[in-house]
């Protein structure tokens, strides 16, 4: 039985071992995948120890993304360029391959919604780790990002980075060009410690679609509640890509992708089903 894994601190809310053992189950995987509380002294010790006992891969999420893209020995682009990883796996040669599918998992959640084209105008709110670790699949979708942040400097440096990949714009929080967007994407961590939302109605309104990577189990994250009470429609949290994001991972390691339409659609319903109240909002950065 091949072994997997996904570290965080804290981890007791992590969906992962409830969505990858969907994933096995359906694709008739001998796996299994637990949660792990990273020591946020000793992780990497932790994780050394965690592959010498034979693990085949694992998932990281917060804090230990960048600790655990460091580690690494070899990288792929959309890891390096996030300077972030979020699925690890061990190579036949016993070295250890860091990958980040948070990316790939918004633009394939994003097809489920059909909210995605080539040449579209997205605005992006927020420019930390959250954003830096979706950019590159964005781009390659092509599509045109204006990245807001209110601290300017920091989208600015993010589309340095980027600008060889695609068509990107930095601009202040308050200083959002008035255009139409056909999805704003909000990747603040506003409102995970239940602040407000992270831009005016007014830029909102200029959105056809919005998207928060933010999701809260059982019921709508504050800006999902802020955009309803705007009477604005073509809303979605971020659970498709948390369960996109998976279905990659397990794709890189299986070498086989499971139906993340599917499980999506079962995890859905789980979560209703069960008593979520004051779980909290999560995000997987
Ligand atoms: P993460 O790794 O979760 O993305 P981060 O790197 O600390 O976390 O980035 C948090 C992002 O949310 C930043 O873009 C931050 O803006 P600043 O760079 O100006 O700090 C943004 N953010 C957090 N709270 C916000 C708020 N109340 N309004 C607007 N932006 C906010």
């Amino acid at each position: 039985m091949d072994y997997y894994a996904v570290w965080g601190n804290p981890i007791s809310q992590s969906l992962s071992p409830l969505i990858q053992g969907k994933f096995a189950a359906q694709t008739q995987q001998a796996m299994s995948y637990e949660a792990k509380l990273g020591d946020l002294d000793t992780f990497e010790q932790q994780l050394a120890t965690f592959f010498l006992q034979g693990a085949k891969g694992c998932n990281v999420t917060a804090p230990f993304k960048t600790r655990a893209y460091q580690l690494a020995d070899e990288h792929s682009e959309r890891a390096t360029l996030a300077q972030a990883c979020n699925t690890m796996k061990k190579l036949a040669d016993g070295r250890l391959y860091a990958d980040n599918t948070d990316g790939i998992g918004l633009v394939t959640d994003l097809e489920r919604l059909n909210w995605i084209k080539p040449n579209q105008r997205i605005l992006i709110l927020g420019a930390g780790g959250a954003t830096q670790g979706v950019l590159l699949p964005l781009l390659q979708a092509q599509q045109n990002i204006v990245l807001a942040n209110r601290t300017l400097a920091k989208a600015e440096a993010l589309a340095e980075t980027f600008l060889p990949y695609g068509e990107i714009q930095a601009v202040a929080m308050d200083k959002i060009p008035r255009q139409s967007y056909n999805l704003i994407i909000n990747a603040t961590s506003a409102g995970l410690s239940g602040s407000t939302a992270p831009v005016s109605a007014d830029i909102l309104k200029l959105g056809h679609a919005f998207y928060d990577m933010q999701y809260a189990k059982g019921s709508d994250t504050p800006f999902v509640v802020f955009c309803k009470s705007l009477g604005l429609t073509n809303i979605s949290d971020g659970l498709g890509m948390l369960v996109a994001q998976a279905a990659h991972s397990f794709h890189l390691w299986r070498d086989v992708m499971p139906d993340f339409l599917k499980v999506y659609s079962e995890v859905t319903k789980e979560i209703q089903w069960q008593d979520v109240r004051g779980w909290g909002i999560y995000r997987f950065i």
